[in-house]
C-alpha cells in the first residue's frame, strides 16, 4: 500500500524555540491541518537522544512535560497523532541495535554533527579526570537510533530543518543496506525541508539558533512579549543605512527578514526587505518583534492554560501514545527479527 506515514522528533532539552518552530514544529501542524485522512501522523520526545548529553535527571522530565505541554500548544491534536516519548517505547532501542550491526563506523565518523562536537570536546578538555574521553558512544550512534525511530513506523515523510539532512541520509542508506541483507521490508522515508531551513542565533548569526545556545541567541516559544521584544532589540545587527537582504554581507539584517516573512507566510525576502527599505533599524525591529508577537501569542497563553491543567493530563495523553506507538513499532520490529532469523 501507499499509505503515508510522517514522523519526526524533538529533543526535550529546553522549551522549544523559533528555530525549532520555524523550522519543524509548524510544518508539524501544517501537515496535520492538510493530511488525508488515512496518513498516519507520529510525532516523537526524543528523550534517549537527549541523553547523549549529561542531563539532570530531575530537569530532563520536567522538559519533557514543557515540551509535550508545547506540541499540544501550538494546535497538534491527540486525537489526530500519535505524540509520545520515546523511552516509553523500547523497540526503537531494539532496532537501533540491528541497525548497528550494519553501520559501518567510519559513515558516523563523517557526520558534520558529531565533527563539530568532537571538535568543540577537543578545544575544551579532551579528558575526564579519569582519563577518558568526554565524548560517548551514545552521542557517536546518534544518527543510528534516528534511523531506528523513522524506519519502525515504515516512515515515508520526514519534516525537519536542513542541520537533519544528513543524518536522514544515513537513515535511507541503513533501510537499503537492511533490505538488502535481509529482504525488503523497511522504506526509505523522503525528506521534507520546511520553508524556514535554518533560522540562525539572533546574537550571532553565522550558527544556528540552537536550544544549547547563549541567552539572547534564541526566543522561546513560552517567552513573554516583553522579552521579545527585548531580544530582537538587541539582536546583532550591522551599521549599514537602510534595510536589504544579503545573507553573506548583511547575515544579521537577513535573518531577521526572514523571519519577518516565516512569521507572515512569506517567502519572498528581496521584496519583505524592499518594502522595510526605507526604516531605520529600530523600525525594522519593531516590526519584526510584531510578527513574532502576533504568531506566538495564541501559543503562549494556550500552553499557560495546558500547564494549568496539571500533569494528569499529560501523563494521559503520554500514555495513549505510547500505547498507539508500541502497537506499530512492535509489529515492524516482529518482522525485522524473523527477516534477520533473531
Ligand atoms: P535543537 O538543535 O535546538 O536541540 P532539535 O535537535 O530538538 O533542536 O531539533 C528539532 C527540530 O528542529 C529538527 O527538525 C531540527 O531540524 C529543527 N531545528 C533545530 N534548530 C533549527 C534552526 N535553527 N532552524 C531551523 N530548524 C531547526
Ligand atoms: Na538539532
Amino acid at each position: 500500500t501507499h499509505r503515508e506515514v510522517v514522523f519526526s522528533g524533538i529533543q526535550p532539552t529546553g522549551v522549544p524555540h523559533l528555530g525549532n518552530y520555524l523550522g519543524a514544529l509548524k510544518q508539524w501542524v501544517d501537515i496535520q491541518n492538510t493530511a488525508s485522512p488515512d496518513t498516519t501522523l507520529l510525532y516523537c520526545i526524543v528523550d534517549l537522544h537527549a541523553i547523549t548529553q549529561p542531563q539532570d535527571p530531575d530537569d530532563l522530565r520536567r522538559r519533557r512535560k514543557d515540551t509535550m505541554a508545547m506540541l499540544l500548544a501550538i494546535g497538534l491534536k491527540p486525537e489526530r497523532c500519535v505524540i509520545f516519548e520515546q523511552s516509553r517505547v523500547p523497540a526503537h532501542a531494539e532496532l537501533m541495535w540491528i541497525l548497528n550491526t550494519l553501520t559501518p563506523t567510519n559513515l558516523l565518523a563523517r557526520q558534520a554533527q558529531w565533527k563539530s562536537k568532537l571538535a568543540a570536546s577537543e578545544e575544551r578538555s579532551p579528558l575526564d579526570p579519569d582519563g577518558s574521553s568526554k565524548l560517548k558512544l551514545g552521542l557517536f550512534s546518534y544518527p543510528v537510533l534516528q534511523a531506528a525511530d523513522i524506519l519502525l513506523y515504515k516512515t515515508t515523510v520526514v519534516p525537519v530543518g536542513e542541520d537533519q539532512v544528513q543524518h536522514l541520509e544515513l537513515a535511507g542508506d541503513l533501510a537499503g543496506k537492511f533490505n538488502r541483507t535481509f529482504g525488503n521490508i523497511l522504506r526509505v522515508p523522503k525528506i521534507q525541508l520546511a520553508p524556514a531551513k535554518r533560522v540562525m542565533s539572533l546574537n550571532n548569526p553565522a550558527s544556528k539558533m540552537s536550544k544549547s545556545g547563549p541567552a539572547k541567541s534564541q526566543i522561546n516559544l513560552d517567552q513573554s512579549e516583553k522579552e521579545i521584544r527585548q531580544i530582537i532589540k538587541v539582536a546583532l545587527t550591522d551599521s549599514i543605512t537602510g534595510i536589504s537582504y544579503d545573507r553573506e554581507a548583511r547575515p544579521g539584517v537577513s535573518n531577521l527578514v526572514e523571519i519577518l516573512g516565516h512569521m507572515t507566510n512569506r517567502s519572498d525576502f528581496e521584496a519583505i526587505a524592499a518594502e522595510c527599505e526605507g526604516l531605520s533599524m529600530k523600525q525594522f525591529k519593531d516590526r519584526v518583534a510584531d510578527s513574532i508577537e502576533e504568531g506566538l501569542k495564541g501559543i503562549r497563553s494556550e500552553y499557560g492554560r495546558i500547564k494549568q491543567e496539571g500533569d494528569g493530563y499529560l501523563e494521559e495523553i503520554s500514555r495513549q501514545g505510547a500505547e498507539m506507538a508500541n502497537e506499530m513499532a512492535n509489529e515492524t520490529l516482529e518482522w525485522d527479527k524473523k527477516a534477520s532469523k533473531l
